[in-house]
């Protein structure tokens, strides 16, 4: 697929080799992210940012991949900061905005919204997340990242042994990467959660008539014993029908340093898409495990930023011409020094 003037809307719309182009261009983008030069390429263009949902860092990792490809960022965030709470229809919100920018990337809380908006736009529209339903640049990232962590391990993604943890019915990182998973052969999935969060059950049919290998399970300990990587991942608190509903099952699993280093194999990769509760009752990631050499969660969100540069040169069709528009850097580097 060329991904020119494509919205991004679902994981799905990617076949194999759109991912190796996408990753290779990411990989391309490195000098960039790192400040050892800077390009231009987009100079001019603007980037509509319209985060109706909390963000932290997907919005300012798609922000920062816009700027650093030279291009200006105008946003809004919250729902309440916007006309859509004076009764405004999406796709009226999106026939305006589009005539403002050249791309826009956008969050909303209700699945199916952000492809509602996107027929309604001008101009390309990339899926930061819609509701409980996907969060395709996201598992982009994640799959880009497993492939680099395995590949330091002499490994590739097909043969990938894989357990996801935690809330897997409304967590739309999880939903995004079980899908993606489907492209590569010999998969295996542990799904660990409270049976009342489990995956859809259609989405573990579609990854079971894919070829995957895959287990539901609510056992933690026998589930990240003989895997590459264990994902965890947060309740989603604001997707449940109350907070004391969501109480009941934060803190359930807990990935830390006595459960890793008693369970997991000695290699295993520990990822969470972010942001991870570290309140008392809930730490399903603790950070006693930070000095873990195998913890990927900050190499995660650092290839996010290259994930999302590739995807704009290749959707505003500028991956030829990055390296044209090249100037150095004029500032100290932190990155750099020392
Ligand atoms: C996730 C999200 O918003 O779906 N965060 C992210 O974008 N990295 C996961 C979460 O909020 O738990």
């Amino acid at each position: 697929m060329n991904l020119k003037g494509s919205s991004i809307l679902s994981i799905n719309q990617f076949e194999r080799g759109d991912i190796e182009n996408l990753f290779r261009i990411a990989d391309q983008m490195e000098p960039f992210a790192q400040r050892k030069k800077i390009t231009r390429v987009l100079e001019g263009a603007i980037m509509g940012s319209m985060f109706f949902e909390p963000s932290t860092r997907t919005r300012i990792s798609f922000g920062s991949a816009f700027n650093l490809l030279g291009g200006d960022v105008r946003e809004t965030t919250g729902l309440e900061n916007s006309s859509l709470v004076k009764g405004e229809s999406l796709p009226d919100t999106a026939r305006v905005l589009s005539g403002f920018s050249d791309i826009i990337c956008m969050r909303h809380p209700e699945a199916g919204s952000v492809a509602e908006f996107a027929a309604a736009s001008r101009v390309p529209v990339v899926n930061g997340g819609d509701g409980n339903n996907e969060h395709p640049s996201q598992a982009l990232l994640d799959l880009y990242t497993i492939e680099k962590e395995l590949q330091g391990r002499g490994r590739g993604v097909d043969g990938l042994r894989i357990a996801m943890i935690g809330d897997l019915k409304y967590g739309r990182t999880v939903h995004s990467l079980c899908k993606l998973l489907r492209l590569f052969n010999e998969v295996s999935v542990h799904l660990v959660s409270p049976k009342e969060l489990a995956m859809p059950d259609e989405l573990v049919e579609e990854m079971r008539e894919s070829g995957i290998q895959v287990v539901v399970t609510d056992i933690l300990e026998e589930s990240i014993a003989h895997v590459d990587i264990v994902y965890s991942t947060r309740i989603q608190e604001e997707r449940f029908p109350s907070k004391q509903e969501a109480d009941l099952y934060r803190g359930r699993f807990r990935l830390n340093k006595a459960v890793y280093t008693q369970f997991c194999e000695p290699n295993t990769v520990i990822m969470h898409p972010l942001p991870r509760d570290s309140r008392g009752d809930a730490k399903e990631l603790d950070s006693d495990l930070d000095d873990n050499p195998n913890l990927a969660i900050f190499r995660q969100t650092d290839n996010g930023v290259l994930v999302r540069m590739a995807l704009f040169a290749a959707i505003l069709d500028v991956v030829h011409l990055v390296d044209k528009y090249v100037e150095q850097v004029p500032w100290h580097n932190p990155r750099l020094s020392g």
